[in-house]
Formats: C-alpha cells, sequence, structure tokens
C-alpha cells in the first residue's frame, strides 16, 4: 500500500493531531469552506450546537488547507482515528488536490454534506458569529475553533473571505449582532 494524504481546511488546518512525515499549503478546486455544519461533540452539544466547516461544491471556488503525508504502514489506526474524530456528520470523500508547484495528488477529505443530521446550512454571518460567540463544547469554545482557524489560514497564505469576515464579527463583539426584536 501507498501513502495517504489527507486534505484539512478545518480543525486539521490548526490541529491535526496525528503521524504524517508531510504538511503542505495545498487547494481544493470547485469547493468553498463554510461554517454551515452544527457541532454537537466538540464545539456544542446536543440542542446547542455550535458551528464549523464543512465544504460546499462551488464552481469556480478554491479551498485553501493543509495536505498532510500519511506513511502507508499507519494509515488504517490514523484513518479510523479521524473518522472517530470527525463522526459528527462527516464522510470521507476521494478528491484531486493541488500544490503551489503545479503538482497533484490524490487525497482523502472529510465533507459534512447536507443530508448529516447536525448540518445547519446557511445563515447572515452576524448569527453564525453570534452562535459562534456563544457556543461551548467537549473541545472547547467555539470561538476558539474560529480564531485558530483564521490563524492557521493566514499562516498558509490562505485568503478566505467568510473565515475572515466571521472572525471580525466575533473579535468587534455582540455590539456587532442586531439587536433581538
Ligand atoms: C477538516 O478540518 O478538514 C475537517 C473539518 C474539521 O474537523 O474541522
Amino acid at each position: 500500500m501507498s501513502d495517504t494524504w489527507v486534505f484539512g481546511y478545518g480543525s486539521l488546518v490548526w490541529r491535526p493531531a496525528f503521524a504524517h512525515s508531510t504538511a503542505r499549503p495545498a487547494r481544493l478546486e470547485g469547493w468553498g469552506r463554510r461554517f454551515w455544519q452544527g457541532s454537537t461533540d466538540h464545539r456544542g452539544v446536543p440542542g446547542d450546537p455550535g458551528r464549523v466547516v464543512t465544504l460546499v461544491e462551488e464552481p469556480g471556488a478554491s479551498c485553501r488547507g493543509t495536505a498532510y503525508r500519511v506513511p502507508a504502514a499507519q494509515a488504517a489506526r490514523i484513518l479510523s482515528d479521524l473518522d472517530r474524530r470527525e463522526r459528527g456528520g462527516y464522510r470521507r470523500r476521494r478528491v484531486e488536490i493541488g500544490f503551489d508547484d503545479g503538482s497533484s495528488v490524490g487525497a482523502l477529505v472529510y465533507v459534512a454534506s447536507p443530508d448529516n443530521p447536525n448540518y445547519l446550512g446557511p445563515a447572515p454571518l452576524e448569527e453564525i458569529a453570534s452562535q459562534i460567540a456563544r457556543s461551548r463544547g467537549p473541545s472547547g469554545r467555539n470561538s476558539e475553533y474560529l480564531l485558530e482557524l483564521a490563524a492557521g489560514l493566514r499562516a498558509i497564505g490562505a485568503r478566505d473571505e467568510h473565515v475572515f469576515a466571521l472572525e471580525t464579527l466575533l473579535r468587534a463583539g455582540p455590539s456587532a449582532a442586531p439587536e433581538p426584536v
């Protein structure tokens, strides 16, 4: 068996927490990153979910993330650990990712599609930001997830308007959110 590439675009960018021989910035064409997945096991709880990222198909979009090369000998165990970590609605997909030098490789990516029970879908950015500001779960505050992701994306030279706009709203605090009527 050959080595396996795993493409991370969310928590896997800033906290892979699995063994890998290489980590390289990479991009996935035709997909956009969105805080549209509910989290009841990491950044929220059942009945009061947090929001974490998933990928949505979007022609012309490009999602920058980090590709990790997993040695063949460890791949089965690492993928089973990742399946457990991402079990709140994500499924593995096989995709083609591109590197900055123009080369590409097949990789696995975890995508939470709209048919999973924790999927939340789109909402106004202010609502998403305030949900993130108040949520927390077994893995910690939802705001940590957003702030660490934004920092991790900056570190790999990613420009992601959706994530950075939410970061700005979060840092601005509750006054940025409209008053409830
Ligand atoms: C990923 O990071 O690639 C998957 C989603 C997440 O764990 O945040």
